[in-house]
């Protein structure tokens, strides 16, 4: 009686193969999992991420109420063609500070991951208030009342906190700033601009992003769009493996 002839057994048994199945499928998951409690960080650190300044996160929040990722996705994936078309291919630390991540699972228009610096202000304007006034084969839905809508900033230290709680190094110092970090955002010129540049980065952008004088939805969104994929600056990356 061979070995194949013994297996006959637990395929006529469907208790036993179902129970011995569960314990192949066991081992195989605790393979995987396992070592990830072991490891101290299972993101790799990048030069450049920094969390996200109180504007762009504002932004980032207008996105996902306006369910942006529905259509849009956040992840470049390493194969050759996604990365002629949009840049260097995600990485891990990319999204770290992402609660929740952006990645989407649907590309009825292009992904996003990359779109910072990639169009003027101007343009994301027009696009956003009428997409096929810019792009005339667009079936992206119009945003328009953004430029219209007062961007509420009242919650914008609360807002700061629930990220620090799940993660996002926010410090004390970033958060009493916040309202005014948001604004400073807004007018390079203010008195606040060089504790946004302390808190966050010397590279953030700062600029009126909607050419309104009021404080709007706009604004924060276009503040958003402009700083996706742009924090680690890949003509200096090398990932780990080729270090
Ligand atoms: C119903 C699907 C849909 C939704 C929802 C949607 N878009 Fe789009 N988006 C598209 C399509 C299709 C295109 C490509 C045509 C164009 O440029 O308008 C596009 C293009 C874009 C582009 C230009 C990307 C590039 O690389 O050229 C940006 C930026 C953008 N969308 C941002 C947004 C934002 C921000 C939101 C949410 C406020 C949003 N989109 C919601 C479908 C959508």
């Amino acid at each position: 009686m061979g070995i194949l002839d013994k297996h006959g057994v637990i395929e006529r048994n469907a208790t036993l193969l179902m129970v011995l199945s569960l314990v192949v499928v066991s081992i195989g998951g605790l393979v995987e999992i396992v070592p990830l409690f072991y490891l101290q960080n299972t993101i790799e650190d990048v030069e450049g991420m920094r969390p996200y300044t109180p504007l762009e996160l504002t932004g980032r929040d207008i996105y996902v109420r306006e369910g942006c990722y529905v259509c849009h996705s956040q992840m470049i994936r390493p194969m050759r063609d996604e990365v002629e078309r949009y840049g260097h291919y995600s990485l891990a630390a990319e999204s770290q500070y992402d609660h929740p991540f952006q990645w989407g699972s649907k590309r009825t228009g292009p992904d996003l991951a990359r779109v910072g610096g990639r169009y003027s202000d101007e343009w994301h304007v027009d696009h956003l208030s009428a997409p096929r006034s810019v792009v005339p084969e667009s079936i992206m839905p119009q945003y328009a009342f953004l430029k219209r809508t007062a961007l509420n900033i009242e919650y914008i230290e609360d807002r700061l906190i629930a990220d620090a709680m799940v993660g996002v190094p926010y410090t004390e110092v970033m958060i009493a700033s916040a309202k005014d970090d948001l604004l400073a955002q807004l007018d390079p010129y203010s008195d606040g601009i060089d504790s946004l540049y302390a808190n966050y980065d010397e590279r953030v952008v700062a600029r009126n992003f909607d050419g309104q004088e009021e404080l709007t939805e706009m604004d924060a969104l276009i503040a958003y769009l402009q700083v996706l994929g742009t924090m680690v600056d890949f003509t200096t990356f090398e990932p780990v493996a080729s270090r």
